[in-house]
């Protein structure tokens, strides 16, 4: 079972300047809740407990402000500062003493998943022992994400960052998952032509091997990017309608620690104490 995760939630997010000029993109709103929200809730929906984020150089009071250590979530939260955004598999160097000999997950801050089956997907593939894992999602526009092409369900024979030419409708959605090894291979990568290390080479290590492995988020199922202010206002009308319907809230972290009986009564009141009087304290209380 892996049991830690990564957010990787630093970056300058040049393309929602000047809105990320002083806050980070990853604590600036969805609808109703910090965006690190949703990617944090995808790890405890996978019943991960001991949580990495990665964030800027600078930023930790910020996040600290709001997800201080991760008691209130019965979970563990723990901070690292990336100097600069180096590449996805810096996660794993930053990440080494965090890793050790484990698997492990990384979700990219930005990254948002919603969908009926979404937790026996995570569930699932928390279950990976040897090598890597990544979860596919249809697109229409492939050029804008790193993208798989498939033999057989499960089986990819080549991926590409970007690619400008159509290659596969398949995105790679930024939700991964590794055995031990890693650490060990984001240490061989070598900055690519822009400058960074690239997710897409270190996928390629463990197809080489054989070892990269494939599920989907099927057509049941969301995954939005919020790259852009205009992907960041679609997310935010998405979740609005969705909540507004049911009555649910979508990533409602303190609900899934609840859900999943990592935290009682006496942390949702100590949360709704947290959060003050509002809209999302209003739903807490209704949880008890
Ligand atoms: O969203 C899925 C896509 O994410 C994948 O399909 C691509 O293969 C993958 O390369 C990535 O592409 P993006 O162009 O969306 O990555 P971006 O540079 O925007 O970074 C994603 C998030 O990670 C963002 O919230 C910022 C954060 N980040 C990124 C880098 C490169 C860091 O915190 N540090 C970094 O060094």
């Amino acid at each position: 079972m892996i049991k830690k995760g990564i957010i990787l939630a630093g970056g300058h997010g040049t393309r929602m300047s000047p809105l990320t000029k002083a806050v980070n993109k990853q604590l600036l709103p969805i609808y109703d809740k910090p965006l690190i929200y949703y990617p944090l809730s995808i790890l405890m929906l996978a019943k991960i407990k001991d949580i990495l984020i990665i964030i800027n150089k600078g930023q930790l009071n910020q996040y600290k402000k709001l997800l201080p250590n991760g008691d209130n979530l019965g979970i563990k939260i723990t901070y690292k500062e990336q100097s600069y955004p180096k590449g996805l598999p810096d996660a794993f160097i930053l990440g080494d003493n965090f890793i050790g000999k484990n698997n492990v997950a990384l979700i990219l801050g930005d990254n948002f998943f919603y969908g009926q089956s979404l937790s026996k997907t995570l569930l699932n593939c928390v279950k990976l022992k040897n090598g890597a894992k990544v979860l596919l999602h249809k697109v229409s526009k492939p050029e804008l994400y790193g993208v798989a092409k498939i033999k057989s369900k499960n089986k990819i024979i080549s991926i590409k960052e970007k690619p400008k030419k159509y290659f596969s409708d398949l995105a790679i959605t930024g939700l991964y998952f590794f055995d031990k090894d890693v650490v060990k291979f984001s240490k061989q990568l070598k900055p690519s032509k822009r400058g960074e290390l690239e997710i897409t080479d270190l996928l390629n290590k463990y197809k080489k091997k054989h070892k990269l492995y494939a599920d989907y988020i099927g057509r049941g199922g969301a995954w939005l990017d919020t790259g852009s202010i205009e992907d960041f206002y679609k997310t935010s009308a998405f979740v609005s309608a969705i909540e507004n319907r049911q009555g649910f809230k979508i990533s409602c972290i303190e609900e899934i620690a609840l859900n999943n009986k990592w935290i009682g009564s006496k942390n949702i009141k100590s949360a709704i104490k947290f959060y003050g009087k509002c809209q999302y304290s209003e739903y807490l209380k209704k949880l008890i």
